[in-house]
């Protein structure tokens, strides 16, 4: 029978489909230098973001019997997939479960920092009543500049149309064939949008696709949404560009570094954060679940 090793916590549900389908699983977390020679024992690894999969991990446990690891999520940034791949282990994700919970919230983000939603709680907390302060926008009539149109991009799309918004998006793939929505090169879509939301993996060799340079062509008092990775937007110059008023919010659930350690940036009254819950649903976790149970089934059948 095979050995799963789930190292971040899975679904009850999941674990226990998992149990009656006959696997053997294990709810564990080894330490980072103990996991690979622990992972010769497995069969298959499920994780969320906080196990990291590195080369090193992957090199100890090759001799053994490690043929899947399951990113329990959309992002496979933490695992090496291209040691993965050499050492012959299937690295599979599950992409179809958490595009509304992730479009939800860069909605609430987008709401948050519109309206001050973030900054009045915790100022009247503090006693203050800052009515005419707190004068916002509103999000209908507003152009949305989605960049990555998957799964997340085209859910938060049809979410943001029902409010009353004009969507256009750029994709690094180009235009997407199934879509009505107005395609842009980079640079125009930075320049023309009022929000933009970010939905795309971060590319190392390629570093932060939104810095300095970009920043600065955006429209003035434009809002900025990152819930898809932390180093795709430069933190620093996020910053400066908050400062000058530049840009006039930033709606933030991802970051460089996890738990966060940019302390200016989540004490920005322009800044609405979130510690990376973007999949954090009830519904999505139920469905993440599901997907990891087929991935692990489809896999070994
Ligand atoms: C993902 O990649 O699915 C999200 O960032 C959610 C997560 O890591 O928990």
């Amino acid at each position: 029978m095979y050995n799963i090793l789930v190292s971040d916590g899975l679904q009850e549900k999941a674990i226990n489909n998992l149990l009656n389908l006959g696997f053997n699983v294990t709810d564990k977390h080894y330490d980072k230098d103990e996991l690979g020679e622990a992972l010769k024992e497995y069969d298959a690894l499920v994780i969320r973001s906080a196990t990291k999969v590195t080369r090193d991990v992957l090199k100890a446990a090759k001799d053994g019997k490690l043929k899947l690891v399951v990113r329990a999520g959309v992002g496979v940034d933490n695992i090496d997939v291209i040691a993965a791949s050499e050492f012959g282990i299937t690295v599979r994700n599950t992409p179809n479960s958490s595009s509304d919970s992730v479009a939800e919230l860069a909605l609430a983000h987008m709401f948050a920092v519109a309206r001050f939603v973030g900054t009045s709680n915790y100022t009247m907390r503090n006693g203050e009543w800052n009515k005419k302060k707190y004068e916002g926008v509103e999000l209908s009539g507003k152009t949305l500049g989605i960049i990555g149109m998957g799964r997340i991009g085209k859910a938060l799309a049809n979410k943001a149309t029902a409010l009353g918004m004009k969507i256009v998006y750029n994709d690094a793939f180009g235009k997407v064939n199934d879509i009505e929505y107005e395609f842009l090169e980079l640079n125009q879509l930075l320049s023309v949008s009022d929000f933009i939301s970010l939905h795309v993996p971060y590319d190392k060799n390629a570093g932060s696709l939104i810095g300095k340079d970009e920043l600065k062509i955006m429209k003035d008092g434009s809002y900025l949404i990152n819930c898809a990775r932390g180093k795709v937007v430069d933190e620093e110059a996020l910053l400066e560009a908050l400062d000058s008023g530049k840009i006039a919010g930033a709606g933030i659930d991802v970051f460089e570094v996890e738990p966060n350690t940019n302390e200016a940036l989540v004490n920005h009254p322009r800044v609405s954060c979130t510690p990376h819950i973007g999949a954090s649903t009830m519904e999505a976790q139920e469905r993440i679940g599901d997907e990891v149970v087929s991935v692990i089934k489809e896999f070994f059948n």
